[in-house]
């Protein structure tokens, strides 16, 4: 009894706290210094390479997803095909079919033989193409004889990548190890050499292709502060080796279930969504974004996605992950990443898909709200410094006019008690009133797989076409002196047409 009146005690502490909360917004009419240059398409894709076939057309959702992202933002989405299997695939010009599997490699991908009907695959997609290619088994002929036929196959080719991790993640190091046998002792493989080595690989490609800008960089999983970034690559690398580059490529996982030798965090969805280790998480590439710029190139997530190791069963596709992957591309965006290739991994055996055979997973809800926030705006920029669980962000127009602000709650629901809610207000505004498309489930942990579909503006993706069903809710919030208040409950987010 003195038990439960405690309990009730707290938890009408805790609700009168939730409520007492208000963040307050300060929106900039205009695009000052902070705000980020958005690319056509920041919410990109990462199909792997060995089983490329799985996804087309394997899984007709595939395309029927990127359709649907087609139609937000008016362009294609951007596509990389790459992971692991990209270092275990020996290209064979004479192969009849797409890839044979010839064997497993230590971390599980496949090894493969492919042929020119692997890059086939992809030949008629509208969208720009990243195409991973071999470099760990360091047979150059072998890549560049690949390297001819995807320049040749794939007339959206925008980069080849020369190998995937090549920083000597545990496993990737035995395959990076075939470079030279001294680093097959496991001493000498660290930034400088693999900036050395890689740099001659791209001047290699890109004279055989008579290219320039042909290659996306580095592609490396461990982050700048352990070295790998952009800062040791260009000053290991061969600079003139430089005018081979695209674009400057790092991956990011901020968790992980392999083990978390490389810095990451373990498997937690609460700790995944949250504002506060988001901005964290990107906030490690803030100085590395500025130093691909002083070389003169643009930087992206070249894949990512919230759990390494295929993601975590019972937490990948839940609304959270969904939640996570919204604010995370918003803020990538804000410090400069051009684009983030969510990877799908091996089909039928990856946890933090946004589709797969069976369905629509929650995940994609993030990803569709990020892609409208995006479409036809021009720079972005974060309104909050990180420090709570509320986000915001405000998006301009071509002409610098502030024209969406995205709000998100991201504290966690799980199903238990009763939901907290958290007031903003946002300050600036002008105009009688705004429009505000929410993005909400019935908890964090809702998944769309159980039959628990989260919905955007009112609407819920349709299990067979991807397309968005149901009845669409728009809400309409008045402005009183330049001021507008929005209630958003745990774990949900507004898009807010000014
Ligand atoms: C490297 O690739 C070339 C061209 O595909 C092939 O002829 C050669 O046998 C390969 N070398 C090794 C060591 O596998
Ligand atoms: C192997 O690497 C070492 C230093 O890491 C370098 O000095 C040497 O030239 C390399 N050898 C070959 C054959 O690439
Ligand atoms: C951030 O992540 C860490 C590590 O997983 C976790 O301990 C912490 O609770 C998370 N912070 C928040 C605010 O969720
Ligand atoms: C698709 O994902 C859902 C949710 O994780 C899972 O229950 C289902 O088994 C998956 N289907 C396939 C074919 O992998
Ligand atoms: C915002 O709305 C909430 C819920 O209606 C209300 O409790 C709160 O006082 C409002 N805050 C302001 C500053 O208007």
């Amino acid at each position: 009894m003195q038990q439960l009146q405690w309990s009730t005690l707290l938890l009408t502490w805790s609700i009168s706290l939730g409520s007492a909360h208000a963040i307050t917004f300060q929106v900039p009419g205009s695009s000052g210094n902070n705000a980020a240059t958005l690319d056509l398409s920041p919410v990109s894709f990462g199909f792997p390479f060995a089983t490329l076939t799985g996804y087309f057309d394997g899984m007709p959702l595939a395309s029927k997803c990127l359709d649907t992202f087609r139609s937000v933002s008016g362009v294609w989405p951007r596509i990389r095909v790459g992971g692991t299997s990209e270092d275990y695939g020996t290209f064979d010009p004479t192969l009849k079919v797409p890839n044979i599997v010839t064997g497993t490699a230590p971390t599980g991908q496949s090894q493969t033989t492919y042929g020119p009907q692997l890059v086939q695959v992809l030949a008629n997609y509208k969208g720009t193409i990243v195409w991973g290619l071999n470099r760990g088994f360091n047979n150059l002929t072998n890549t560049i004889e690949a390297a001819k036929v995807v320049v040749k196959t794939l007339p959206t080719l925008y980069a080849l990548e020369l190998g995937n991790e090549p920083d000597g993640i545990i496993l990737q190091f035995m395959v990076f190890a075939a470079l030279n046998a001294t680093i097959a002792n496991g001493v000498d493989w660290n930034f400088q050499t693999e900036a050395e080595s890689e740099s001659k690989w791209q001047a290699a490609v890109g004279q055989a292709l008579g290219r320039d800008n042909i290659v996306q960089a580095s592609s490396y999983y461990q982050t700048p502060a352990r070295g790998w970034g952009a800062a040791n690559y260009f000053k290991f690398a061969d600079p003139t080796a430089d005018r081979y580059i695209k674009v400057y490529s790092h991956h990011n996982y901020p968790q992980t279930a392999v083990g978390t030798s490389n810095g990451e965090d373990p498997p937690n969805v609460q700790a995944l969504m949250s504002h506060v280790n988001i901005t964290k998480n990107v906030g490690l590439y803030v100085d590395d974004v500025k130093a691909a710029a002083t070389r003169g190139f643009d930087y992206v997530f070249g894949e990512t996605n919230s759990v390494s190791g295929n993601g975590k069963p019972g937490q990948g596709d839940t609304f959270a992950t969904g939640m996570w992957v919204l604010d995370y591309v918003l803020r990538a965006a804000s410090i400069g990443i051009k684009r983030a290739y969510f990877h799908q991994g091996t089909p039928g055996k990856s946890y933090y898909v946004w589709f797969n055979a069976t369905g629509i997973q929650s995940p994609i809800y993030g990803g569709y709200f990020a892609a409208e926030a995006f479409a036809g705006a021009s720079k972005i920029a974060a309104l909050d410094d990180g420090t709570t669980n509320q986000a915001g962000y405000v998006l301009f127009s071509k002409t610098g006019k502030a024209q969406k602000v995205i709000l998100v709650n991201s504290d966690y629901y799980d199903g238990s008690g009763i939901r907290s809610s958290t007031n903003f207000i946002l300050n600036g505004l002008t105009g009688g009133n705004v429009q505000a498309q929410r993005l909400t489930a019935k908890t964090s942990l809702s998944r769309q797989a159980s039959g628990d579909a989260p919905s955007f503006s009112g609407q819920s993706f349709s299990d067979t076409t991807c397309n968005l069903v149901g009845k669409k809710v728009v809400e309409s919030v008045a402005v009183k002196g330049g001021s507008a208040n929005f209630t958003l409950a745990a774990s949900e987010a507004l898009l807010i047409l000014l």
